[in-house]
């Protein structure tokens, strides 16, 4: 029998709400599929710091490394510093198991009015960049307090980095439409931009990909205006952030969207997790929206080969939004668990 060992690291705020919610779903859809799910639950977050004063334990990392892949919440609490929940926990796994790619895919979803007009029947997948460029550990402070008070914080971008994201868009790319947009900035003063196009420039010409560079504030513009016209898109780390935010925000909410954190051959486990946070302004209320947690926990059984398993998720959730079952996001009446009970419903 087919059995997978997943790392559950539900986290904070609604992280607690709909990774539950997910399990559920995912555990369902294993029992049809005839496979099952070993999940190995992880109490790591902001209570445990509070107590142990460490977000996960020293070996955290190590005891995640023989795991088939990594389902994550959401990390973040209103009374920690998020430079403290981050880098102690999110930040560290994508970077020391070199998750590279951020796969964000956002589509108009069934049932789900866009938020903007004329966004025709998009289907955007946001490639970001995941352990270099603007979030780099290169940066300080001082003089704290003091009129001289200062913080800087340096771009990174190696050849390796940039040309290893920019393979994956450019091979997904031409799997699709065969047209790849790259989020830049090299109008300005910026000193890392023009390198990016350069580096993404030869991977797509080799790829046999069409190529257009578009500057990211531009890009921003496009993205409300004609969603439509975008395809796979490659970004920096920054600017993959914010963009996959405005897409999902296009198709709906930021509930809805999904993220897979890859390291391509596959030499330590992969992380999935929706593209929103804690959200702590609605958490300990039940009422967020558990598609972005379903969404990202179909692509980790996608990851894990059960492709079939997947579909048969994707079906259950886009069944209940079909039917008119929404969250208060999505301008609906349901709560997460009402919706997670519809979507169980859909999936046998
Ligand atoms: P957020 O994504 O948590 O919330 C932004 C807004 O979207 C809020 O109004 C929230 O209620 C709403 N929202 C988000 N997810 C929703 C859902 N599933 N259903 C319904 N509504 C939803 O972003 P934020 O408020 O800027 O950040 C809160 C905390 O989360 C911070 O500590 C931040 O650092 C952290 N964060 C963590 C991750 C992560 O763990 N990967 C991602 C983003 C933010
Ligand atoms: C995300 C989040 C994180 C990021 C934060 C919480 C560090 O916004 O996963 O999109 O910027 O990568
Ligand atoms: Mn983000």
């Amino acid at each position: 029998e087919r059995a997978y060992t997943i790392d559950v690291i539900a986290g904070d705020g609604i992280g607690t709400e709909v990774v539950p919610a997910a399990i559920k779903c995912i555990d369902q859809v294993a029992r049809c599929e005839g496979f099952t799910v070993d999940w190995r639950h992880r109490d790591w977050g902001s209570e445990r710091y509070r107590k142990d004063g460490a977000m996960m334990p020293a070996d955290g990392l190590e005891q995640l490394a023989d795991g088939d892949g990594i389902f994550l919440g959401a990390v973040g609490a209103p009374d920690i510093p998020d430079h403290v929940t981050l880098w102690g926990l999110l930040i560290p796994i994508r970077r020391e198991f070199l998750q590279y790619v951020n796969l964000r895919p956002v589509r108009l979803l069934p049932g789900i009015e866009p938020r903007v007009r004329d966004a025709g029947n998009f289907d955007i997948v946001v490639v970001r960049e995941n352990v270099e460029g603007e979030y780099s550990e290169i940066g300080g402070r001082a003089y704290r307090g003091r009129p001289e008070e200062m913080a800087f914080q340096q771009a990174l971008f190696t050849r390796e980095g940039v040309t290893r994201v920019a393979k994956y868009a450019a091979e997904l790319a031409a799997s699709r439409t065969g047209r790849l947009v790259s989020a830049t900035k090299s109008n300005g003063i910026i000193h890392s931009m023009p390198f990016w196009d350069e580096v993404v420039s030869e991977v797509a010409t080799s790829a046999g990909v069409t190529l257009e560079p578009v500057l990211i504030d531009a890009l921003a513009a496009r993205t409300v205006l004609r969603p439509q016209s975008l395809d796979v898109v490659v970004a920096s780390n920054l600017f993959g952030d914010i963009l996959s935010d405005l897409v999902a925000a296009v198709a709906g909410s930021i509930g809805v969207a999904p993220s897979a954190n890859l390291n391509p051959p596959g030499d330590y486990p992969s992380m999935f997790e929706p593209v929103h946070g804690s959200a702590p302004d609605i958490a300990g209320q039940g009422i967020a929206n558990p598609v972005g947690q379903l969404w990202a926990g179909a692509m980790m059984l996608e990851h894990l080969g059960e492709a079939r398993a997947a579909q048969r998720l994707t079906a259950g959730f886009e069944k209940a939004l079909a039917d008119g079952i929404r969250t208060r996001d999505l301008g609906g009446s349901a709560d997460t668990h009402d919706f997670t009970a519809a979507v169980l419903e859909r999936l046998s």
